[in-house]
């Protein structure tokens, strides 16, 4: 039988599980994380080891200091800065040169390092308890959905980890946007919880090479290991631009943003499930409960999961990508 494990709120406990190189699931704004000493490749690769990730994926580095970025980056850019300054602590990771301080696991070999400051004070406050830099990728089982609650990291690591810290629900519910920065060129590497609208109000348009992240295409550049990324559903999932009545007798649920006015009525027999995001159309919300509702739906044994695309703008983008993703195959 598998382990039972604790889920509280004990920093203290956490920080000596991170100090004996043992895994520890932390909130952050974004999702949940897995994480372990960053310094430590042996605790980093007990990492790989419970997500059954392969190794040729690159994991963010989690700081709650300026101290810390200088310990594991280095010829960081003054454009850069001006991003820190305005969205940290908060979804943005940035890719920098890395420093000797780092371990090649953590980078899978490359000579740079993602980082980023999260915004939930019991992920702030461990990584300060714990004296340490965290490597955190999502607590997720490699290429299934991300998890948004502890009972999430609980219900499919529970009997890897040696605690998890509970923060309540992600308030932001989308990975963090990742940007690469070499001699002062930005590229979007990972649509996420950073607009690019929101970049843009800072740096001026066009300061950001944006490839298009629209399509499952495996031409356009991307992080490392972001193609293997499939937030799948164990159920079919189906993209429909207009939505098709599906067959009777199939048992189907619906993932949508917002239902038309006029559906309301007839939806719910044509569907078994129906996850609405957000009744007021607000991208913000839908992000928030945009992995719980497929949790939710795959749990519930059905045939099929139809989806709407999400509109192109603001958090769309990130909701775009995640969605593509789970769907392909
Ligand atoms: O919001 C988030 O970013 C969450 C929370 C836990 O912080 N973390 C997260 O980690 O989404 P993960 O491992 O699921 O995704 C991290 C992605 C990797 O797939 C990789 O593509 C990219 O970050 N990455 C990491 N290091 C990189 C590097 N040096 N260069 C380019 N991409 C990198
Ligand atoms: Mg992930």
């Amino acid at each position: 039988m598998s382990r039972i494990v604790e889920i509280g709120d004990d920093l203290t406990r956490a920080a000596d599980e991170i100090n004996r190189g043992q895994l520890v699931a932390m909130p952050t704004e974004t999702v949940y994380g897995l994480a372990a000493n960053a310094l430590n490749p042996l605790a980093v690769a007990r990492i790989f080891e419970a997500k059954q990730r392969p190794e040729f994926d690159p994991l963010i580095v989690h700081i709650a200091s300026y101290d810390s970025l200088e310990l594991i980056a280095k010829n960081i850019p003054e454009i850069a800065r001006k991003l820190m300054d305005q969205f940290w602590p908060g979804p943005l990771t940035l890719v920098f040169p890395k420093t000797e301080a780092v371990p090649d696991l953590v980078t899978s070999g490359l000579n740079t390092v993602a980082v980023r400051m999260p915004d939930h004070p019991l992920a702030l406050q461990l990584i300060r308890d714990a004296r340490c830099p965290l490597a955190a990728p999502s607590a997720n089982l490699f290429g299934r959905t991300s998890p948004t609650t502890a009972q999430h990291v609980a219900d499919q690591l529970g009997d890897r980890l040696a605690y998890i810290l509970d923060g309540g629900p992600c308030k932001v519910g989308i990975e963090s946007t990742i940007i690469s920065i070499e001699n002062e060129r930005l590229s979007l590497l990972r649509p996420g919880g950073i607009t690019i609208e929101q970049l843009q109000d800072v740096l001026g348009p066009g300061t950001i090479e944006i490839p298009n992240f629209d399509t499952t295409s495996e031409e356009h550049p991307v992080a490392p290991g972001q193609l293997k990324e499939h937030y799948a559903p164990l159920t079919p999932l189906i993209i429909q631009q207009q939505l098709i009545r599906p067959d009777r007798g199939q048992r189907i649920g619906l993932l949508t943003l917002q239902l038309p006015e006029a559906s309301h009525q007839n939806m719910p027999e044509t569907f078994e499930t129906i996850e609405e995001l957000s009744a007021t159309g607000d991208l913000t919300e839908a992000a928030s409960n945009f992995f719980a509702a497929i949790r939710r739906l795959d749990a519930e044994n059905l045939d099929l999961i139809l989806a709407t695309p999400f509109p192109s703008h603001g958090l769309g983008l990130a909701l775009n990508d995640r969605l593509n993703r789970a769907a392909h195959r």
